[in-house]
Formats: C-alpha cells, structure tokens, sequence
C-alpha cells in the first residue's frame, strides 16, 4: 500500500464510511475524495491493510508527501478525535481537535475507549472530568451537546494541553481547565454533575475524599481492575447510587452509576 491514498466518492458516500476513513489518518479533502496517509499516525501497516480493505470505496495512490501525525485519529463514541494535521471532518461529523502533548488519552487506550462509548447512557448536564490527561472525555462532552464541563488534573502539562485543546476544538467557553489534586476539590464541584473519572486507584480515592461526601448526578468509573473496581463502585454506592451499565475490556473495567 503507498504512503497516500486519495479515497474516491462524492461527499456523502465518504460521510456515510467516515468512521472507518478516520482511522486512515486523512489529511486533505480534495474534489472526489478524501486523502488518507495510513501509516503517518503510527498504526501498523497489517492493521492499516485491513481498515482500506473494508472501505467500499475506490482508492487510487497519491504522490503528496505523507506528514508525520502526533497520534492516530479515529471515531469514538460519535465523535472524530484528531490532530491539527489531520484534516476536519465532514459537515455533521461532531470533532474534537487535540493538540500534541503529553497528556494522557492521545494514543487508543482500552480505557478511554470505553468512556467514550459509554457516555450516551448518561443524563445530560454539568460534568466534571477528574483526571482529565489530553482533556478527550471533557471535550467529547462538550462537543456531543451533553453540557459545560470542569476539566481537573494535578499534572501541569495535562492541563497545557487540555486548556490548548479546548481552544483548538472552539470549546473553551464550554470546557474550564484547572490545575487541582481531586482531594481539594470543593463539594458543589462534584454534587449533582456527571462525574467522568478514568483514573487509578490513588485519583479514585483522592475524589472520593472530597470533604462533605456529595453526591454527583453520575459517575463514570474507568482505569480499574476487576477488585478495585468493586470497592469504588461500592464507595458510590454507599452514597445512594446505583450501578447502570458496565463494560470490560481485557483486564480494564469501565462502571457507570446513577440515581435509582
Ligand atoms: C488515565 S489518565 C485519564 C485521562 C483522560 N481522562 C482519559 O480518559 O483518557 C488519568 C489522569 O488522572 C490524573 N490524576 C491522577 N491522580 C490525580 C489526582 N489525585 N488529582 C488530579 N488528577 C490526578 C493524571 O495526571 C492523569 O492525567
């Protein structure tokens, strides 16, 4: 397979196959197709092979240059995640655009990945991303429509890049980052907000530690194993809320909990 492909279709035909094209890593939009760079964000080239193949469009190679990406795109929850150097995505294609960082929550991780999927099972409303890395979580929230978001981290070059993110994805009346430890949030920071939190163990317990014991409107558990996963869940649980939907992937579990 060649460096650049030009996927071949009007603009719908290429709409309706995007979230498979996304995952090739476009990079322009040009008349009659969409160029893809398939290896520039770092997926493997089998892995790569098989995503063309499942594109039932034409496909024809490119001789641009293929520009090295930060990080792979792709669609999750409904929503294009993607570099400034990928190109944007088709009108009705809801996007976040996530500058380079360190962050964590650029690359696919199991993890974000459920999160992502898992967010349209939760009530609509102010959120709070605990442990927000890259800002993904706070910015897909933002961006679906499902309300403003506060964005927290203890790592400064997590904040740097969510804060940039938000600007680059037109977010940031939306989406509030701050530089916090999770234990000093105050109460009405966590009570009656969609409480998003992929983080271990330690940023569990620190948000779980938040003085006054409040009680968010839900919350969203992931980067937990199976036995840390029961005893988190529970703490919410002593607090009124009940389990909704759970998911797992390898030894990841991902919980989401609600009123009953
Ligand atoms: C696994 S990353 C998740 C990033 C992103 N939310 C996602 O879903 O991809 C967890 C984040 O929690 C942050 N974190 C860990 N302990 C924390 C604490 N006590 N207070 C605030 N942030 C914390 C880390 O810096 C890291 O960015």
């Amino acid at each position: 397979m060649p460096p650049r492909v030009v996927v071949m279709g009007d603009p719908s035909e290429l709409a309706t196959e995007f979230a498979v094209l996304a995952g090739l890593e476009p990079v322009a939009w040009v008349p009659g197709g969409l160029v893809v760079a398939p290896f520039a964000g770092g997926r493997s080239p089998d892995e790569q092979r098989t995503r063309l193949d499942a594109v039932a469009l034409p496909w024809r190679a490119d001789d641009g240059p293929a520009p090295p990406l930060p990080f792979p795109a792709a669609v999750g929850g409904g929503v294009y995640r993607r570099s400034p150097g990928h190109a944007p995505a088709p009108p009705g294609t809801p996007e976040v655009v996530l500058v380079d960082g360190e962050g964590f929550g650029l690359a696919e991780h199991a993890t974000t990945g459920m999160c992502l999927d898992m967010l349209d099972g939760l009530p609509d409303g102010p959120a709070l991303d605990a442990g927000c890395g890259s800002g993904i979580l706070a910015l897909a929230w933002a961006r679906l429509g499902r309300g403003a978001v506060l964005a927290v981290d203890l790592d400064p070059h997590a904040v740097a890049q969510a804060r940039e993110s938000a600007w680059a994805s037109g977010l940031d009346a939306m989406v509030t980052v701050r530089r916090a430890a999770l234990n000093v949030l105050a109460p009405e920071e966590v009570a009656g907000r969609v409480v998003l939190v992929n983080a271990p163990r330690v940023a569990q317990d620190a948000l779980l530690a938040v003085p006054g014991d409040p009680v968010p409107a839900a919350v969203l558990i992931s980067g937990l194993q199976a036995d840390d996963m029961h005893e988190v869940a529970g703490a919410w649980e002593a607090r009124g809320l009940m389990v909704t939907r759970s998911d797992a992937v390898g030894r990841w579990h991902a919980v989401a909990l609600g009123a009953p």
